[in-house]
């Protein structure tokens, strides 16, 4: 995988055919705000009123304690930098939304979108095939500078209210000192960096950008990121993978498998060519 070496800032983009925006950022692994393509997300409908009158009863634990989407929203609501509401507070359209589902277009960057294809063995995709809605309130931000699990590539579309995003390209790698066994994981915070523990982090040049309502950030497979929150918000996640990040999404599946089960290991090797062969053949006939 080839990725692009410097990029100066996050461009927004809109007008693009799929082949236009996946030779133009998902090749070369450039992330951009696309502006014209969730016209769905409309805050009038999304509201928080519409929410706790709605679901209100489901129920998230986040860091141990059990709460109710009517009281996570009350405490987004209500979040200051000084006092800040839970998160990531996160719902499931599937489970949780299910008449969202058909409301909700796909956004395919490429072909198609590996994660959600029948062929693909649930047990490698279940913990990446989901749609996600993720909560937030003023001063919340996301607990640390990560890459997305298994090396998806990453949409995030704004529903409600603006979200900060800081991101660093893959080559930057070495100065976030990654966790040893958690290698998606940075211990730097870079809100606060500790530059004596951490001295490499000093080179470290990040790209940001603001989402706003209707807007959708795509973050390519290895880029390092995290999120900051200014006021209520709302935001739709969903995980891609095709045939620009197949071979990293199956390696990591791999190694992950590699650790549990030794000996079976190199059935997933084998998979990842005989099925990434045949979703190559499927998308080829598809033009
Ligand atoms: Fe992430």
């Amino acid at each position: 995988m080839a990725f692009q070496k410097k990029v100066s800032k996050i461009e927004r983009c809109s007008g693009l055919s799929d082949k236009e925006f996946y030779n133009k950022y998902v090749k070369k692994s450039v992330p951009v705000v696309v502006t014209d393509k969730a016209t769905w997300a409309s805050s009038e409908k999304f509201t928080p009123k519409f929410f706790k009158a709605n679901y209100g009863h489901l129920k998230r634990t986040i860091d141990g304690k059990t709460y109710t989407l009517s009281e996570i929203i009350d405490l987004c609501m209500a979040s200051t930098p000084e006092n800040k509401a839970p998160y990531p507070n996160i719902f499931d359209l599937n489970q949780d939304f299910p008449e969202f589902v058909d409301e909700i277009p796909l956004i395919v960057y490429g072909k198609s979108n590996r994660l959600f294809s029948p062929l693909l063995l649930n047990t490698f995709a279940k913990r990446t095939n989901q749609r996600q809605l993720f909560f937030g309130g003023k001063g919340c931000s996301f607990p640390t500078l990560h890459i997305d699990y298994l090396g998806v590539h990453t949409q995030l579309t704004q529903i409600i209210g603006e979200k900060d995003f800081i991101l660093y390209s893959p080559d930057q790698t070495p100065y976030f000192y990654p966790d040893k066994i958690l290698r998606n994981q940075s211990p730097v915070n870079i809100m606060d960096p500790d530059y004596d523990k951490f001295p490499l982090f000093k080179n470290a040049e990040p790209l940001k950008t603001t989402l706003k309502p209707k807007e959708t950030l795509f973050i390519p497979s290895g880029w390092w990121h995290t999120t900051y929150i200014h006021n209520f918000n709302l935001t739709y996640a969903i995980d891609h993978v095709n045939s620009f990040n197949w071979n990293t999404f199956m390696d990591e599946i791999y190694l992950s498998a590699k650790q549990k089960h030794p000996k079976l290991a190199w059935i997933v090797k084998g998979y990842k060519v005989v099925l990434g062969k045949t979703f190559d053949v499927k998308e080829a006939l598809l033009n």
